[in-house]
This record gives C-alpha cells, sequence and structure tokens, in this order.
C-alpha cells in the first residue's frame, strides 16, 4: 500500500500530463505568491522580506488566488517572507487546492510543528521546500540542520513531498557539502544553489572563490549523472557553472508568462527580481503573452525557477518525456528499499547513521522544480 502509494506520487505529484497541456497553450504553468513580507529571520543575502508590514488578510489573498486560478495557472507556490507566520497559512492552502492548484509551500521550517504539518498535509499541501544553508547557524544565514533535523520526523508517513534546497555563498560553501549529504542521506531530494544578486544586480553577501564554486557545482553535476536525488536538472546544474564562467547561454525568459509572481500587497511581478505596480486584479492573458520575450536582464539571471520553465517551454516534449523517464527509474529502488529496509525507520536513527540512505516520504523531485529537467541549447 505504502509502495504503490509512492510509485503513484512519482508521477502525479505536479501531473506531468496536466502539465503539458499548459505548453501547449497560452496559460500560466505556475505562480509564487508572497504570502507575506515578513519573516521569523534575517538572512544577509536575502531581499524579501520586510517586517514594516503587516500580512496581507485571508480575504485579499483568496480574492488574488482566484484570479490567478481564473488566468488559468495550474500551480502555485505559496513563498514570503515567511509563509508559515502567517495565521491563516492553512486556509490558504486547503482554498488553494480547493480551487484545483497544484500546491507547495517554501518555508525556514523554524516554525514547523508537528500539529502544522498535520494540518498542512490535511489542507492538501503537496510539496513543502524547506531551505537549509548549513549545518549549524551563522552570522549570515540561521537555517541550519541544527534546527531543521529534529523536525524531519515529522514527515516521516506524510503525504507531503518534502526536498530541502540551500544557498551557497562564501559563507556557506565549506559546508555545503554537509548540506547535501544530510540530506541525500535520509532520502530526502536536496539541492544547494548559487546565491543570487538583488534587483539592482549588487550581491549582498561574499559569493565565494569562483574555483571552489565551480567544483562544488560540477560535483553534483556529476553525482546527478549517477542517479542520486539531487533536487534539480543537470540542465540547471550546468547553467549555474555557466553563470560562474561568465559563458552566454541561450533561452529566453518566459517569466511574467508561463511563470509569475504577485506580491504580498498583490502586485504582478514578472519575478522575484523584476517588479510591477499592476494589480494581479487587473492583467488579463493578453498581458500575460506580452510578456513572452527575450529581457534585458537575462545575463546573469539567479531567478532558476524561471530558468528552469523557460528552457521547457523551449522543449517541452524533450523535457517531459525525460521528466517520466527519470520518475520511472526510481521505481525499482523504491521495490528495493520497501523490501530490504524499514521505511519509516525513525528519522532519528537516520540521524545517527547518516550513510543509511533512506526513503523519507516518497517525495518527487517534482513539485514546483517538476520542470526543471531540461537540456540547454547549449550545455556548459
Ligand atoms: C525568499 S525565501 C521565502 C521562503 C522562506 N522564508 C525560506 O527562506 O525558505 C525563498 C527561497 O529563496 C532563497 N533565497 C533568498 N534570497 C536568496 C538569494 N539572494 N540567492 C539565492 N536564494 C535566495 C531562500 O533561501 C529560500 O530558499
Ligand atoms: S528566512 Fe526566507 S524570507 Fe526570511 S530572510 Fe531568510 S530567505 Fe528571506
Ligand atoms: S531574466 Fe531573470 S530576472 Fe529577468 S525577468 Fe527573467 S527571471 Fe526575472
Amino acid at each position: 500500500m505504502k509502495l504503490l502509494g509512492k510509485i503513484a506520487r512519482e508521477f502525479s505529484g505536479y501531473n506531468i500530463l496536466e502539465s503539458s497541456k499548459r505548453l501547449l497553450d497560452r496559460k500560466p504553468l505556475q505562480c509564487s505568491l508572497y504570502v507575506t513580507d515578513r519573516c521569523n529571520l534575517d538572512c544577509a543575502y536575502c531581499t524579501e522580506y520586510d517586517n514594516s508590514r503587516p500580512h496581507p488578510s485571508i480575504e485579499d489573498l483568496k480574492k488574488w488566488v482566484r484570479k490567478i486560478r481564473e488566468l488559468g495557472t495550474m500551480r502555485i507556490a505559496l513563498v514570503g517572507g515567511e509563509p508559515l507566520t502567517h495565521p491563516d497559512i492553512v486556509k490558504l492552502v486547503r482554498y488553494c487546492r480547493e480551487l484545483g492548484f497544484a500546491t507547495s509551500l517554501t518555508t525556514n521550517g523554524f516554525l514547523l510543528t508537528r500539529k502544522l504539518v498535520a494540518e498542512l498535509e490535511d489542507a492538501g499541501l503537496q510539496v513543502m521546500q524547506i531551505s537549509v544553508d548549513r549545518m549549524t547557524p551563522s552570522a549570515i544565514t540561521k537555517k541550519s540542520f541544527k534546527t531543521i533535523l529534529p523536525k524531519l520526523d515529522y514527515f516521516r508517513d506524510s503525504k507531503i513531498s518534502l526536498h530541502i534546497t540551500g544557498v551557497i555563498c562564501a559563507d556557506t560553501l565549506p559546508e555545503a557539502q554537509a548540506v547535501l549529504e544530510t540530506g541525500l542521506s535520509r532520502g530526502i531530494p536536496t539541492e544547494v544553489r548559487l546565491v543570487h544578486a538583488d534587483p539592482l544586480q549588487r550581491f549582498r553577501v561574499d559569493r565565494g572563490r569562483r574555483e571552489e564554486l565551480e567544483r562544488f557545482v560540477d560535483s553534483m553535476i556529476e553525482r546527478k549523472r549517477h542517479g542520486e536525488k539531487i533536487h534539480t536538472s543537470e540542465a540547471i546544474l550546468n547553467y549555474q557553472h555557466s553563470l560562474l564562467r561568465g559563458e552566454h547561454v541561450e533561452w529566453t525568459c518566459v517569466a511574467g508568462y508561463k511563470l509569475f509572481f504577485v506580491s504580498a500587497q498583490g502586485k504582478f511581478w514578472l519575478c522575484s527580481m523584476v517588479h510591477t505596480d499592476k494589480h494581479i486584479m487587473d492583467v488579463t492573458p493578453e498581458d500575460l503573452y506580452a510578456n513572452y520575450h527575450k529581457k534585458s536582464c537575462q545575463q546573469g539571471c539567479g531567478v532558476y525557477c524561471a530558468v528552469s520553465a523557460s528552457l521547457l517551454v523551449e522543449k517541452p516534449v524533450q523535457v517531459l518525456g525525460k521528466e517520466i523517464v527519470a520518475r520511472a527509474r526510481r521505481v525499482p529502488s523504491m521495490f528495493r528499499h520497501s523490501s530490504s529496509s524499514d521505511v519509516n525507520k525513525a528519522t532519528q536513527t537516520a540521524v545517527a547513521n547518516p550513510s543509511g540512505a533512506q526513503e523519507m516520504n516518497g517525495s518527487a523531485e517534482g513539485g514546483p522544480s517538476a520542470d526543471q529537467r531540461v537540456a540547454l541549447r547549449k550545455s556548459a
């Protein structure tokens, strides 16, 4: 039963066939909605929080979400600020699911409790990204496994597909390997990605030494090729490699069209970096399509979800084919895990035994990143 459930989830999490429809029509695939600007942390690299602003009301959020759905959007990614600080986050997740959205949530995880995970699961949340940058907190980022490891047990029998994402900069690079190992050794799809600049193209923190960063990205490419659950595509890893080398990559940004953002004030944003003053309630399908063109900010773009979606739009058949094959490849290992181990051994046991690969919750690399298995036209 558990095994069948896992296999089903590999193929249904963000419904590949449904998603493929969005590649043939002019409707959007995904919206990232800022549930709030408020945050309980203050990561030094981040420009996406502002505690001077109140939470938007659940009524406003519901209104915006209805409009986002009316535009034909298939998936909604609840982001922030810290989405779990919003008092009505569970209600919002439930509402998104009632409207038919595939729904994910990105969190620093600090406010997660066993009860809240159960409530989010009951509300229908499908995917959760927990952001973890280091093993222990630093002056740059407090998002570390020290806080998150004890919480992983909450997901032991959960239907929510969990994945972990970290940011690499000079401060986190020495621990990036350990972050990756810690997630992967527990069977959790994990990735660490290069820090990106702010909307004015400034880096808020030291990015780290290029050669070291390159070595690390190359090691992830290697591991990805060996079938490890690196939670991003080889194409996006290659893209980051090209970024580090300053190499040109040919792509057309679909931000503002196939993928867009809505701010915690209800404003329509092309992406987390490019903002507009237009309210989401005033956006038309024609407005979206008008954003389907190359952008002057493409060079050096670090909005990886937008890069992924753009590459998907360019080569849909190839990309979706790869996605299906990639998921199918996981099935035999599920049989192995299911027959050879107690799949749901307490996560704490795994903490003490990091080399024991465990399937956490049947998590797919699906989710907002399901569209990441793409091939760059020009790889590094
Ligand atoms: C803005 S946060 C919002 C959700 C939640 N507060 C969190 O930290 O997961 C969303 C994601 O963006 C990442 N992020 C923020 N600033 C970044 C930057 N300058 N470069 C790369 N990733 C960044 C965070 O680490 C997190 O994974
Ligand atoms: S926890 Fe998330 S929103 Fe808050 S400061 Fe860090 S990256 Fe930004
Ligand atoms: S190129 Fe990057 S920064 Fe510019 S609109 Fe597209 S996603 Fe946003």
